[in-house]
C-alpha cells in the first residue's frame, strides 16, 4: 500500500499538517478511523493547492468535529441531518468532517437516502475513481493511501471514470461534474463514461432532477477557471439544453464567451476596480441570444438570489440600447459617458465591455470603471452651505455640475472648482 506522508509533508502548509496529525491522534484516542478524502486527496496527489480538507471519520463525525475544534480552540458549525461538520480554523482553512455512510437512491436523481458506515462503503458510494481516495490519518498508519477504485491508476492516466453504469441516473448531477472534472484537469472521460454521458438527456435523465440541484452545477461550472470549454462540452453532450430548450450553442456564443474571458482577465490584471461575481457575468453571455420570454422562464425556474435575478434580467432588456449609445460617435463627454454608466452593477458593465464590437464603446467603460466613476467634487454640501444657500434640490444640481466639469476637465484645481461653485451658487 502506498504511502503519501512525504506528499503530505511537501505539498500541504506546516499548520495543516499540524491539525491533520492532531486530527489522527484524537481518532486514536476516541477509538475511531479518520481518514482525509475527496477532492482533498485527488488535489494533493495532482499537486494543486489545497485550499481546505474533507475527512471521514468511521464513527460520530460530529462529535469527532466538536472535540477537535476544543482542543484546537476553533469554532464549529454541525448540521446535524446530514451528519457533518465544519471546523474553522483562524479563517486561513477549513476541515469539513462527516460520518462515514452510505446512501441508497429511492428514486433516481433524488437525495438519496444516507445511514452511517464504514470509510471503505463510503468510498464506494462516491461518483468518479479519482475521487475515492482516501489518506489514513491514525498515527499507526499515517499516510497510507486507501485506492479500492483505482484511483491512482486514473489519476495517472487522466481519466475520469464513474464506479458503476447506474452513477449518472441515481444522480444527474454527477454528468455536469464529469465535464467540469475533465475540463479543469485536461483529463479524459472513460470509454465507458463517454458511452453513459452520450445521449443521456434523449434517455431524459435529468428530468427528475430538481430546479435547486441544476442550478447549483450551473453556478459551479461558470465559476470554473475555464468555463467555456466546460459549456461547449456540455452542449457537444446536449446537455446545454437542460438550462432551457432555446439555448444552443452558437459561433457567436463562442466568441462572446472567448470576449468574456479575456475582459475578465483584463479586469484582473488592470485592478479597475470592479467587484464582478463572474458566474453572472457568464450567465448573462448564456442568456443573451435567447428571446424576452425564454430568460424570463429561465430566471424563474432557478433559484437565483433576487438581486441577481434583476441583474441579468435588466443587462437583457438594456444591453441593445446601451451598446448603440456607447457607440455612438455623439458620446464625447466623459460626463456623458459617466451619467450613461453610473448604477450599472459592475457584471453588466464588465459584460457590456466584453460585448460591445466597438473599440471605443470598450474604452469609453473602462475609462468610466477605472476613473470616472471615483471622481467625485470636493465641495460638500457644507460648502454650499457656508455660501448661503439653503439645503435643496439646488445642491444635487449644483454638486452635479462640479462632478461632470471636472470630469470633462473645464475644471482643474480644487480653487477653481470653489470659484465654479460660488459661481453657481449665485445663480441658482
Ligand atoms: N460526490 C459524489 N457525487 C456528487 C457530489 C459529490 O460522489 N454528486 C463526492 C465526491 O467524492 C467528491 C466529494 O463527494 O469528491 C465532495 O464533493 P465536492 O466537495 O462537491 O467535490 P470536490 O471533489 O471537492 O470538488 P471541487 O474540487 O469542485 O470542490
Amino acid at each position: 500500500m502506498h504511502n503519501v506522508e512525504p506528499i503530505l509533508g511537501k505539498e500541504l502548509p506546516p499548520h495543516l499538517l499540524t491539525t491533520l496529525r492532531q486530527s489522527g491522534d484524537l481518532a486514536k484516542q476516541m477509538g475511531v478511523v479518520v481518514c482525509m478524502v475527496g477532492g482533498s486527496v485527488r488535489d494533493l496527489l495532482l499537486g494543486r493547492p489545497i485550499l481546505d480538507v474533507d475527512l471521514v471519520v468511521e464513527g460520530n463525525g460530529i462529535a469527532f468535529a466538536r472535540t477537535l475544534g476544543r482542543q484546537t480552540q476553533s469554532p464549529v458549525k454541525a448540521h446535524k441531518r446530514f451528519g457533518t461538520a465544519t471546523v474553522t480554523f483562524q479563517d486561513t482553512f477549513k476541515i469539513d468532517v462527516a460520518t462515514a455512510r452510505t446512501e441508497s437512491y429511492g428514486s433516481p436523481a433524488a437525495l438519496p437516502k444516507v445511514k452511517p458506515s464504514s470509510i471503505d462503503l463510503d468510498l464506494a458510494r462516491r461518483d468518479f475513481t479519482i475521487n475515492t481516495l482516501a489518506v489514513r490519518l491514525n498515527p499507526e498508519h499515517f499516510g497510507q493511501l486507501i485506492d479500492n477504485h483505482g484511483g491512482l491508476r486514473d489519476l495517472e492516466s487522466r481519466t475520469i471514470r464513474v464506479l458503476h453504469d447506474q452513477s449518472f441516473v441515481d444522480d444527474p448531477t454527477r454528468v455536469w461534474r464529469a465535464i467540469r472534472f475533465e475540463q479543469r484537469f485536461g483529463f479524459r472521460l472513460s470509454q465507458r463514461t463517454h458511452k453513459l454521458i452520450h445521449g443521456a438527456r434523449e434517455r431524459k435523465i435529468f428530468s427528475p432532477l430538481s430546479n435547486t440541484r441544476l442550478f447549483e452545477e450551473i453556478v459551479h461550472t461558470l465559476s470554473e477557471k475555464h468555463p467555456r470549454k466546460a459549456l461547449a462540452r456540455l452542449a457537444q453532450f446536449n446537455v446545454l439544453g437542460v438550462i432551457h430548450p432555446t439555448l444552443t450553442w452558437s459561433p457567436s456564443l463562442t466568441a462572446l464567451l472567448r470576449s468574456i474571458e479575456q475582459t475578465l482577465a483584463w479586469f484582473k490584471q488592470d485592478d479597475a476596480g470592479a467587484k464582478p461575481t463572474k458566474w453572472v457575468v457568464y450567465f448573462m453571455a448564456l442568456m443573451d441570444a435567447l428571446p424576452q420570454g425564454a430568460v424570463a422562464q429561465t430566471l424563474k425556474q432557478f433559484p437565483l438570489p433576487a438581486i441577481q435575478r434583476k441583474k441579468i434580467q435588466a443587462c437583457h432588456t438594456q444591453s441593445g440600447s446601451l451598446l448603440r449609445r456607447l457607440a455612438s460617435r455623439s458620446l464625447h463627454y466623459p460626463s456623458s459617458i459617466y451619467h450613461l454608466l453610473v448604477g450599472l452593477p459592475d457584471d453588466t458593465l464588465l459584460f457590456l465591455r466584453a460585448k460591445s464590437a466597438s473599440f471605443s464603446a470598450k474604452q469609453h467603460i473602462s475609462a468610466f470603471l477605472r476613473t470616472y466613476q471615483h471622481v467625485e467634487p470636493s465641495v460638500t454640501g457644507d460648502h454650499l452651505k457656508a455660501l448661503g444657500l439653503h439645503p435643496g434640490p439646488a445642491y444635487r444640481r449644483i454638486l452635479d455640475q462640479l462632478r461632470d466639469a471636472r470630469l470633462n476637465g473645464t475644471i482643474k484645481t480644487e480653487a477653481e472648482e470653489h470659484g465654479l461653485a460660488r459661481k453657481l451658487a449665485k445663480m441658482s
